[in-house]
């Protein structure tokens, strides 16, 4: 995007993200929309994996609760955490604070919590969305959608969902997610976000310092060269990374691969 593009663009979403914010407008009670998943992975191989990962984390109930891609989303999440199990085992403590940032809707919550769940006990697992007010076609928000998921969660106290700013959270975590966090401008404005949110440098050391030790950051990047622009500002805040590369599943194909970034206090 060139420069008066950018400005015009950044103009814009800054009238409707402060409308948005200001007004808290929610439209109501989301209603989760299950779908058949008889057929959904036809392959026998892919069909056992579902049945592992099912079993695994009890996550039965939500095959019936979720919507197709809902499910293959959550899926996703949960063979991606599945995998890196391993590696999480040997730098985590038993019991967990977790955060997510920039949750959306915090349509892989059940994911997360299931996962969480079975290998550590979970003091906490809080959602944060900076732009929680953001309206989808059908005229529902963020905000409701993540109600919906926290409501069958049914964890009060435990699962949260919370409309703020990341930057303005103090609360110390053991494990900090942030999967595909703006670390260049353009997705930021087509997201509808004004310039002045950018500040990816911020954010990075802001998770970072309320990592507690021991801790991890879990990071995913939409293809190589997101990644290397979080690996530009890790370098340059001084703090040390792992690039465990490109995540593939067999239960979502995005048409660019997450690639994952994990950072160990
Ligand atoms: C590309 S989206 C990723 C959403 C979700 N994590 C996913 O994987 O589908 C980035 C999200 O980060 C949110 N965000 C950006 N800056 C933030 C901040 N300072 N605090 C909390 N959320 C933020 C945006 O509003 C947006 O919902």
């Amino acid at each position: 995007m060139n420069d008066w593009k950018m400005r015009l663009a950044s103009g814009w979403n800054a009238l409707r993200f402060a409308m948005r914010s200001r007004l808290r407008i929610r439209l109501g009670r989301v209603r989760l929309k299950p779908a058949p998943k008889a057929h959904l992975y036809p392959d026998a191989a892919t069909k056992r994996q579902e049945r592992e990962l099912l079993d695994a984390y009890d996550f039965g109930r939500w095959r019936e609760l979720l919507g197709l891609t809902d499910y293959q989303l959550n899926l996703y999440q949960l063979d991606f955490l599945h995998r890196l199990q391993p590696e999480l085992a040997k730098r985590l403590p038993r019991a967990l604070r977790i955060v997510d940032v920039g949750s959306r809707t915090f349509y892989y919550a059940p994911a997360l919590f299931r996962f969480f769940r079975r290998h550590y006990e979970v003091e906490s697992l809080t959602g944060i969305e900076l732009d929680a007010y953001r309206r989808y076609r059908n005229g529902f928000t963020a905000y409701d959608y993540a109600q919906a998921y926290l409501r069958e969660l049914n964890e009060p106290g435990i699962v949260r969902y919370e409309a703020v700013d990341f930057m303005k959270a103090e609360a110390p975590y053991n494990v900090c997610t942030l999967f595909l966090p703006f670390v260049t401008p353009d997705p930021l404005l087509h997201w509808g976000l004004p310039i002045g949110t950018f500040q990816p440098a911020r954010l990075i050391e802001h998770a970072y310092r309320r990592l507690e030790q021991p801790g991890v950051l879990i990071v995913t990047n939409k293809g190589p060269e997101e990644q290397q622009s979080l690996h530009r500002l890790l370098r340059e805040a001084g703090i040390p990374f792992a690039d465990r590369g490109p995540f593939t599943s067999a239960f979502y194909a995005y048409d660019v691969p997450r690639y994952v970034t994990l950072v160990v206090k």
